[in-house]
């Protein structure tokens, strides 16, 4: 029970990497925000934690629209009492050689993968900075976990082919997370990010099978064309592709007070790709 007592919000928690997460945190004992773009998938990781005595509730909304970060974060408060984690984990690939991306494309990656954390991270000020510089003021100690996790890849660690965006993107999240980490670590916030590999979710399964999210009036396909996937699932030391709860696994870990002293840090959780 590594968050017994404690408040967390997930942003893009329907399915994947972040539904993995919600119920990994609900299972140590946190009361979950589930955020995601799509109602339905959201509300329903909500009744699973609920079928499991766990504490949860869908905030759906998405996280790229103005004001939204505020509501989402007061959501939680009005609920939950308090936030003792973020995690910055919504997003979407539109991929395509960097001689034919769109500005368009750019900026719709930019905006959900660098934009909206940063908005997130804003608006959480009042609710993970301010209730810390006021113990500080006191004299106290600080009497919670308080922290921020973002999603990052080993796109952006590295680059990847079609993905100028996204790399981009991914590579300024961890700009963002070591500045956090050095403007709120005199307050106790500490702010890591997590990188993944090759995670099987809708974002990395055969583009073939169709899967895709509407932005901005576009049908944007997720996924990898299948003649690409296999060298990206084996190329790293364990020779496979992730699941999402060990995907999870990174985020918790990084959330919970056995990484108290971990701040600014980027954990790869890729199954070694890259090193
Ligand atoms: N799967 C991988 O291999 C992999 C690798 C590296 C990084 N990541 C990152 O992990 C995170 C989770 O991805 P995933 O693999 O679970 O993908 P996924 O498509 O299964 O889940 C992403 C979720 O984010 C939601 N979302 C998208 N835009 C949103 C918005 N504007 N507001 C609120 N919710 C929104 C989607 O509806 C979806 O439920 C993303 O940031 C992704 O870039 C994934």
């Amino acid at each position: 029970m590594l968050f017994q007592n404690q408040v967390v919000v997930i942003t893009g928690a329907g399915r994947g990497i972040g539904a993995a997460a919600a119920k990994l945190f609900a299972q140590h004992g946190a009361s979950v925000v589930v955020n995601d773009l799509d109602a339905k998938p959201a509300e329903a990781v909500v009744a699973e934690i609920e079928s499991a005595e766990g504490a949860a509730v869908a905030v759906p909304g998405s996280v790229t629209e103005d004001g939204f970060p505020e509501n989402l974060l007061d959501a939680a408060v009005d609920r939950f009492g308090k936030l003792n984690v973020l995690v910055n984990n919504a997003g979407f690939t539109w991929d395509g050689m960097l001689h034919k991306m769109t500005d368009e494309q750019w900026r719709a990656v930019l905006e959900i993968h660098t934009m909206a954390p940063f908005r997130m991270i804003r608006a959480a000020a009042k609710h993970l900075r301010e209730p810390a510089k006021a113990e500080l003021a006191a004299g106290e100690p600080f009497s919670e976990n308080r922290c921020i996790i973002n999603v990052s890849s080993t796109s952006g660690l590295h680059g990847n082919v079609g993905q100028a965006n996204y790399a981009t993107a991914k590579m300024g999240v961890i700009g963002l997370t070591k500045t956090v980490a050095k403007e709120w670590g005199r307050f106790g916030v500490r702010c890591n990010a997590v990188a993944f590999g090759f995670i099987d979710t809708r974002m990395t399964r055969a583009k073939e099978d169709g899967e895709s999210i509407e932005v901005a009036e576009h049908e944007i396909a997720q996924g990898i064309p299948e003649a690409a996937r296999g060298r990206a699932i084996t190329g790293n030391p364990l020779g496979r592709s992730g699941t999402d709860e060990e995907a999870a696994g990174g985020i918790v870990i990084m959330a919970s007070t056995l990484a108290g002293y971990v701040t600014g840090h980027t954990l790869e959780v890729t199954g070694g790709a890259g090193i």
